[in-house]
């Protein structure tokens, strides 16, 4: 962290440094002036050299010796406040930076990192618009976040890479900043001509990962007519360094997602087709489940491992042959095998204890580990009321169903023994006819 900060850390170092060898100078010139007085006029007889200073008078000197005196403490006490100016300045950003860094390593959506990146580097460098832009799978550069006059016409749409400042800075991973971009060749005005915004000074920064370039960073005109100055650039390389680390966190991230969502819809397609008399009984228990979740004000990602948990909780038939999937002896196993093709699987290891114990019972005398009350997960106990439920209910199943109000009947009269008294007083109060998927 604090080696990459290292440009910013520097610039500020070299301006302090300035300063101080400034004072330094000041402060040399006054007491070199003042062992000269005193040279003067203690060892007249040595000083003859020096005789052209003796036209002038004693008062004279020591006033100027006086004058330089207060000079020398008045530039002392400017430049010294102007350090601390530079030391705060530096010090405010640092910490603005490590929590940027901080909240920008957090965030695990693509789209709301980027619109964060976005709104940093603009109110840090005071600017009137600015965009990012992301190298496609065409290796062209794609407006992902815009702002500024007619943004929406820009989002979505590409540009060549190499072409105009955006395109340059992508091809060559430097950062690019001018005070006119009318002057620099490489200013490609077709973008303006789209929005009818006036480019006039710029900033341009690669996002750049030790990987390779993914895209870059595009600030524009800093407000009230100011020019960019090093610090901005300096911030924002440091920024679009982060950023760009983040960026390929939160694809890896959303990669995964895609991957367990469409291995998720393959095992639920492969359970329907395996056991038919089954199909659709995960969703509908997924859905049931919920009811209860909701009540219970789980947290977003207590109800994600709820729903994923209550998709995936007869699994296990996919390693039992269907024929034999309704003898007691096979189906008993059903939630130890599941537990065994989960468990393995990082994702979904966190599920795997509510695979395993969806059949035990509230008194001890369920499967497989005979685990009594709350010794029961949570998220098992909630999905042995909704799959008792849609088992009773549903007509594809392999029971003969029974009425709506039949089945809450039958969780109440369970409830306590087979089922959590208190979980069942939740779904049967809050379910209704409107919930029940047939
Ligand atoms: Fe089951």
């Amino acid at each position: 962290m604090f080696e990459e900060s290292s440009t910013t850390k520097n610039s500020a170092i070299i301006e302090i440094r300035k300063k101080i060898n400034l004072t330094i100078s000041i402060v040399t010139f006054v007491i070199l002036t003042l062992f000269g007085i005193i040279f003067i006029f203690s060892y007249k007889p040595l000083s003859s050299f020096l005789s052209l200073l003796y036209n002038i008078s004693f008062t004279y000197i020591i006033s100027m010796t006086f004058l330089l005196g207060l000079i020398c403490l008045y530039l002392s006490i400017r430049i010294s406040r102007h350090v601390l100016r530079i030391i705060e300045d530096y010090s405010n950003r640092l910490e603005r930076i490590l929590n940027i860094t901080r909240d920008l390593r957090e965030e695990v959506y693509g789209d709301i990192l980027l619109e964060k990146i976005m709104d940093y580097a603009l109110s840090i460098t005071w600017s009137e618009a600015g965009s990012i832009l992301l190298i496609d799978e065409n290796n062209n550069l794609t407006f992902k976040i815009v702002r500024g006059e007619s943004a929406s016409k820009l989002v979505g749409t590409s540009v060549e890479n190499g072409k105009g400042i955006t395109g340059w800075v992508a091809q060559n991973g430097f950062p690019v900043r001018l005070e006119d971009v009318s002057k620099d060749e490489r200013f490609n005005p077709e973008i303006d001509a789209i929005t009818g915004f006036r480019t006039k000074s710029i900033l341009c920064v690669p996002l750049k990962t030790q990987s390779g370039i993914v895209g870059v960073i595009e600030l524009l005109n800093k407000k009230d007519g100011y020019a960019y100055r090093e610090r901005d650039e300096d911030i924002i390389v440091y920024l679009a360094e982060q950023a760009a680390l983040s960026i390929i966190k939160t694809k890896f991230y959303e990669d995964q997602k895609n991957y367990e969502i469409h291995l998720t819809e393959m095992l639920l397609e492969a359970i329907d087709f395996h056991i038919s008399e089954k199909r659709g009984h995960s969703r509908r228990v997924a859905r049931y489940s919920n009811i209860i979740a909701r009540f219970l004000n789980m947290s977003e990602e207590e109800k994600k491992r709820l729903y994923f948990a209550s998709l995936l909780h007869d699994v296990g038939f996919l390693k039992i042959k269907s024929d034999d999937a309704f003898k007691r002896e096979e189906f008993l196993k059903h939630p130890v095998v599941g537990y065994e093709m989960i468990k393995p699987i990082n994702f979904y290891a966190e599920i795997a204890p509510f695979i395993l114990h969806h059949h035990e019972r509230y008194d001890g005398f369920g499967y497989p580990a005979k685990l009594k009350g709350e010794e029961i997960p949570l998220e098992a106990r909630i999905i042995a009321i909704a799959e008792a439920f849609d088992a009773m209910i549903n007509t594809s199943s392999y029971k003969v169903p029974v009425s709506f109000e039949e089945a809450k009947a039958e969780l109440k009269r369970n409830a306590g023994t087979q089922f959590d008294p208190e979980l069942v007083e939740m779904f049967v109060d809050n379910i209704s006819q409107e919930h029940v998927i047939k």
